[in-house]
């Protein structure tokens, strides 16, 4: 019995640069959870699995693949699905990113409805589809991730209808009066796509809720607690919220090479306190709001110019897709901006860091920051807000968070915002700057007991049991 993962990225990331053909380790929270899932279960054995076969794309154009880099990937338990320019353009940049991306996350002025993204949407779900039905067995678990690959489940049921399918959506599922934008018949194809699992897993209830009455109000299927009848098959539907490797996170300062980062960042920081930001650079993220709350800070309370900094890094992620290269020059420009106006020679007020970091220095950032300010405007989840809370061994540290990321749902003991509340957000900032040690141990403690509960191993198991258990109900009324 094998484990097959399918997603739009692999876990890793090629690209062609000045210096040949680069590979590094893909960032956002699926490529993260996935990962440290298959690490802590030593590659799936701990749960039973033979193995565990990943299937995904390697970010390179197909013309520019080669047969040897191929064999490089498989060697690596990796199964590559080749997308050419024109499906990276016209699927991965479009229908995914300018459609799906945007309407999930409720940013409909972003949102493009075109017939071409669409048709390389179906084209390539079913390229997907039949990657993994040529290697899948009888009783293999195929467990298919996120956005991209909503079609998939029904395509792969028809060419192998002996495995289990689960499906997880790490985005969230709009309401289902911002869903009913898409046009009808993508609409319902979309949502009898995924139906065709026999179980459909996402992070709270509020996106079960809405993706229930999407189906209701669409496909008119009967529907009650937890399962949707979708002609013959029962599909079980839940709320499975991810997780992190925790005590990765927690033994971090341990490890000899943060500690000697965390070291040399308090020696060069002399005392200054840090705001800490990290994000893929996307407008969802609320990186300019943020922005424009720290300025109103120093201006409102000028005592901290001089005392506190913000760090704020954000990797660079979608670049081709227009709105993230517009982001992309706002945000500099508003930091050049504020940088200018505010900050002086020994001080500035936001240090901007555009590039992907490397573990140990994240996580050396994680230790010394004073305050995460985590205010994404919409977010499926937020992995960041809960590494920052479970690093914090010293159980020093505040988190301020948005109530429209997921992870507020869990992560109680923040100081919760609304992101476009911009008073709000500076009222917090100075609130966290001010907390008493104990009030931020004992809100510290309180959120690392439930991280440390729901790890990212408990997501999946979770997910992987009431998956077995769903197949099992349904092949079973199909022999009875
Ligand atoms: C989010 C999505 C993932 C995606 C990641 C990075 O976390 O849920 O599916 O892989 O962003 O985005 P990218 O477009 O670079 O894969």
């Amino acid at each position: 019995m094998r484990l097959i993962i399918v997603s739009n990225r692999l876990p890793v990331v090629l690209t062609v640069g000045e210096r040949g053909m680069e590979i590094r380790e893909a960032v956002g929270g699926l490529a993260t959870a996935v990962k440290s899932f298959i690490k802590a279960t030593e590659n799936g054995k701990a749960l039973g699995f033979s193995e565990v076969v990943w299937a995904g794309w390697s970010g390179i154009k197909a013309e520019q693949e080669s047969e040897d880099l191929k064999s490089r990937l498989r060697e690596m338990g990796l199964l590559p699905v080749s997308l050419t320019a024109e499906e990276v353009n016209f699927f991965y940049e479009g229908f995914c990113n300018s459609t799906l991306w945007p309407l999930f996350h409720g940013f409909t002025v972003y949102t493009v409805f075109e017939s071409k993204y669409w048709e390389a949407y179906v084209k390539v779900n079913q390229k997907y589809a039949e990657t993994v039905a040529s290697v899948a067995n009888t009783g293999d678990f195929v467990w298919i991730h996120d956005y991209h690959l909503m079609l998939m489940p029904a395509m792969l049921r028809e060419m192998s209808p002996d495995v289990s399918i689960g499906f997880f959506l790490h985005i969230p599922f709009p309401p289902a009066e911002m869903y009913q934008l898409m046009p009808p018949p993508w609409r319902t194809a979309l949502l009898d796509g995924v139906l065709a699992s026999d179980l459909v897993g996402f992070h709270i209830h509020e996106y079960v809720n809405n993706f229930v009455r999407a189906v209701s109000k669409f496909l008119g299927y009967r529907t009650e607690a937890g399962v949707i009848y979708a002609g013959r098959r029962k599909v079980h539907v839940g709320a499975f919220p991810i997780g992190i490797d925790f005590d990765f996170f927690y033994n971090s300062s341990l490890d000899p090479e943060v500690a000697g980062q965390i070291e040399e960042l308090r020696q060069k920081l002399r005392g200054l306190k840090i705001i800490f930001s990290i994000d893929r650079l996307d407008y969802t993220k609320g990186v300019i709001n943020r922005v424009h709350a720290w300025e109103r800070f120093l201006k409102e309370h000028p005592q901290w110019r001089g005392k506190a900094s913000f760090i704020l890094i954000v990797v660079p992620s979608r670049i081709g897709v227009p709105q993230y290269d517009a982001m992309k020059r706002e945000i500099e420009r508003e930091v050049g901006r504020i940088n200018g106006e505010l900050g002086d020679v020994n001080w500035t007020p936001i240090v901007y860091i555009s590039r992907f970091i490397p573990t140990p220095t994240l996580l050396a950032l994680y230790n010394i920051a004073d305050v995460a300010l985590i205010t994404p405007l919409r977010d499926g989840m937020n992995l960041v807000s809960k590494e920052y809370v479970a690093t914090k061994r010293d159980c020093k540290g505040v988190l301020i968070l948005s109530e429209t990321a997921g992870a507020s749902h869990e992560l109680l003991e923040a100081l919760i915002v609304n992101p476009n509340d911009e008073s709000g957000v500076v009222e917090a900032i100075a609130k966290a700057l001010t907390m008493e040690p104990e009030e931020q141990c004992r809100r510290i403690k309180a959120m690392q007991e439930k991280l440390r509960q729901q790890n990212v191993v408990k997501w999946a198991v979770d997910f992987l049991h009431s998956l077995m258990l769903a197949y099992r109900e349904n092949t079973e009324s199909f022999t009875t």
